[in-house]
């Protein structure tokens, strides 16, 4: 039993390590730009964000003028063993740490405080080191779901981090529960969990734009990763490159508007149906029949194309639910061989 007890605490502490890798201003960037409208007026809250360690916060702060931010949160974590690196603690006016205890920042301007012409991030940082009402420590460990970070949602409208995958369907369900609108990034896996499946089925959540390729993050150097292709070492700061992470959000996007360009034709010989569905097999997204008025079982980065005008989502693979709607318990069947996950669509535009 003890033993037991504590296999899942090392299990624990393990996928917590593993939590730890760090988004790149270059990719943060790169999805932003085209949200820039929907910022205006908005309370941004960054709450997987050691502040000054992470580049969510950055962008905010060094953009808060130019996106029109009313104001800018960010709480850090406890476990995060990167605390006071790019700007040490003690430093912050706000806080008098005795270690990297959590703490958050609240920006309601950003002005040229520092006196040197410009605004931007080096006056985030004259306001942390003169000003004590922008630091805070946090009563609690920084958890997002506890009560304090929870009134600090509350306040936000627009939740945007590379949350803990370890903890994503917590994470998600609590951005659901209240309601918040959110820019996130997860693990393409995630779009199977059944909870978060549905969400993306209800055209309650959808991907953002940058999906494509693989990412490099910011490790902790004692951070394992065991494919030598997958990490790299520039000027002492370790990266770890991960493909399928994606954007995930309920903000408006242009992109779910834009409609996918079918060429096919429909044949029973180029798709066949599955053994125990009555759907026909599209092994490319980007060769679903531009004709076929059926249910269809596509592969899962389909959803990185989904117009919702443009196709209904049906389900995902597995079998048929009492209620007659598929559900993900079981396996597909092509000519008697098991099939890698699909999700299962129609074509709302059927051209005859
Ligand atoms: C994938 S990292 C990303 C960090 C940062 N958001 C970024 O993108 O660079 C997830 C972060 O969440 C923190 N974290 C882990 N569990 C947490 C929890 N329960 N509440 C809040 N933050 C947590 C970790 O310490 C880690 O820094």
């Amino acid at each position: 039993m003890v033993k037991k007890s504590l296999n899942s605490n090392l299990h624990k502490a393990n996928k917590a390590k593993k939590d730890e890798f760090y988004t790149q201003l270059i990719d943060i960037e790169k999805e932003l730009k085209h949200y820039k409208g929907q910022f205006r007026g908005k309370i941004v809250y960054c709450n997987c964000d050691d502040p000054f360690e992470s580049n969510f916060f950055k962008y905010f702060a060094a953009n808060f003028n130019a996106l029109g931010l009313k104001k800018l949160i960010s709480t850090s974590y406890t476990n995060s063993p990167i605390a006071g690196g790019q700007l040490p603690l003690f430093e912050v006016k706000g806080l008098k740490p005795k270690g990297k205890e959590p703490f958050k920042i609240e920006l309601n301007e950003v002005t040229d405080s520092d006196a040197d012409g410009a605004v931007g991030l080096a006056d985030v940082k004259w306001l942390l080191k003169n000003d004590a009402n922008i630091a805070t420590p946090l009563k609690g460990d920084g958890d997002f779901r506890s009560e304090e970070c929870i009134e600090l949602l509350k306040q936000a409208d627009i939740v945007v981090t590379n949350p803990p995958f370890s903890l994503f369907r917590e994470y998600v369900e609590q951005l659901v529960e209240y309601k918040r609108k959110f820019i996130i990034l997860g693990d393409q896996n995630a779009i199977t969990y059944k909870e978060f499946f549905k969400l993306i089925k209800e055209n309650r959540l959808w991907l953002g734009y940058d999906n494509n390729g693989t990412k490099w993050f910011q490790v902790p150097m004692d951070y394992d990763i065991p494919t030598e292709s997958r990490k790299k070492i520039v000027n002492g700061v370790k990266y770890f490159s991960m493909g399928r992470i994606m954007w995930f959000t309920n903000l408006d996007t242009t992109k779910r508007h834009e409609e996918l360009t079918l060429y096919k034709k429909y044949t029973p010989e180029e798709y066949p149906k599955y053994d125990n569905y009555d759907a026909i097999e599209v092994s490319k997204v980007a060769e679903i029949p531009e004709n076929y008025t059926g249910v269809m079982g596509v592969p899962v980065t389909f959803v990185d194309k989904y117009n919702p005008d443009q196709f209904q989502i049906i389900g995902h693979v597995g079998s048929v639910g009492a209620d007659g709607v598929y559900s993900f318990a079981n396996a597909i069947y092509l000519n008697s061989k098991k099939l890698f996950k699909r999700i299962l669509i129609k074509n709302k535009k059927v051209k005859k």
